[in-house]
């Protein structure tokens, strides 16, 4: 069976965008391979967290993975730090990575830029990355398009150390939806939608009340013109809510735009608030059981022993072709 490998940060309350261009994935590929789902609460540390708020979200985050269609029994869900051999395989793919190449991620150029003190933390991230993803040969990785520049730097470094170690590491392949893999703020289309943001307009978060997330789509920014129509180019934001609510619908972009033909924006956004709310409706109701029965220990503890025996002889390979004398 195909193994797939995927992680969420719990910087912040998850949003619709977490889930339409990653979770939602997640769920259906439990069907097909064995997957393993990690709350990443090291890479979390890349950037200054309040300890307590980072407690809690792991949890949240923990929770929400349930909460919006994952099988416990039949995936592996654990916490990151909970298993260190991630932290143990990234040290030595450190050493197997380059400067040069870690300088040109994107997503450290754009966290590192006007920042007075930069962790090295957020500098080795993506080997950190590398190492979850490669630690239980992986086959997929389904991630957002923000993470694909990560996963083409995963493969670089497993296919470097195989060249020079001999055969040791998958070679893991990235797998993004085509709509929905880069949903947009709603207060300003060139920006994409973040949990990390300080813009509550900005976003959707999971967990939002039934007016708060009708309000924000009611509020959302759109384009000039008063047509539904999908052109990025020339509508970026009404083209990123016609992404929403062609995967809430399972409709096509097409047929989303025939739909509203001559209608204007208001009963698009209107009926798109309401594809939102029944869609939060029932991840909220399981969040709150899961958050509030003590299940959720359980589950992560198992989540654990599981992820444990998987990573351990990858680990070992590793060591051993490295040359690391065996521990007795
Ligand atoms: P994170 O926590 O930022 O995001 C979790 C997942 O959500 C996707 N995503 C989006 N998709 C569409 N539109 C958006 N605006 C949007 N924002 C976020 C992300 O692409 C991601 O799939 N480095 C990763 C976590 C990670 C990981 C891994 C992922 C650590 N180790 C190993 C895969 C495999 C991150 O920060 O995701």
């Amino acid at each position: 069976m195909k193994k797939v490998f995927s992680g969420v940060q719990p910087s912040g309350t998850l949003t619709i965008a977490n889930y339409l261009g990653a979770m939602r994935q997640f769920v259906a590929l439990q069907h097909e391979a064995e997957c393993y789902f990690c709350v990443v609460d090291l890479h979390a540390l890349t950037v200054p967290q309040d300890p307590a708020a980072l407690r809690r979200q792991t949890l949240d985050v923990a929770a929400l993975y349930v909460a919006v269609g994952l099988d416990p029994k039949k995936v592996t869900l654990f916490v990151q730090s909970h298993v260190p051999a991630h932290s143990e395989l990234a040290w030595l793919l450190q050493c197997q990575s380059y400067f040069g190449e870690l300088r040109r991620m994107t997503q450290f150029k754009e966290k590192s830029q006007g920042q007075e003190s930069v962790s090295t933390g957020l500098f080795t991230y993506p080997t950190l990355m590398a190492a979850d993803i490669l630690l239980y040969q992986t086959d997929e990785v389904p991630v957002g398009e923000d993470q694909k520049q990560h996963v083409e730097l995963t493969r670089d470094i497993a296919q470097r150390f195989n060249h020079r170690y001999s055969e040791t590491f998958r070679v893991p392949e990235p797998v993004i939806p085509e709509v929905g893999a880069r949903i947009m703020s709603l207060d300003d289309p060139t920006k994409k939608m973040s949990k990390s943001s300080t813009v509550a307009g900005s976003y959707i978060s999971l967990l939002d009340e039934p007016n708060t997330a009708r309000k924000k789509i009611m509020r959302a920014v759109t384009d000039s013109g008063s047509e539904v129509r999908h052109d990025p180019e020339t509508k970026p934001a009404v083209s990123n809510l016609m992404e929403m609510y062609s995967i809430l619908s399972n409709l096509s972009l097409e047929a989303v735009r025939a739909r509203y033909e001559g209608q204007g924006y208001g009963p698009f956004k209107k009926d798109l608030a309401e594809l939102v709310v029944t869609a939060l409706e029932p991840i909220q109701k399981r969040y709150s059981e899961l958050r509030t029965s003590g299940e959720l220990e359980a589950i992560l503890a198992d989540g654990a022993a599981r992820a444990r025996t998987a990573a351990a002889p990858t680990l070992r390979i590793v060591q051993e072709r490295l040359g690391l004398q065996p521990a007795r």
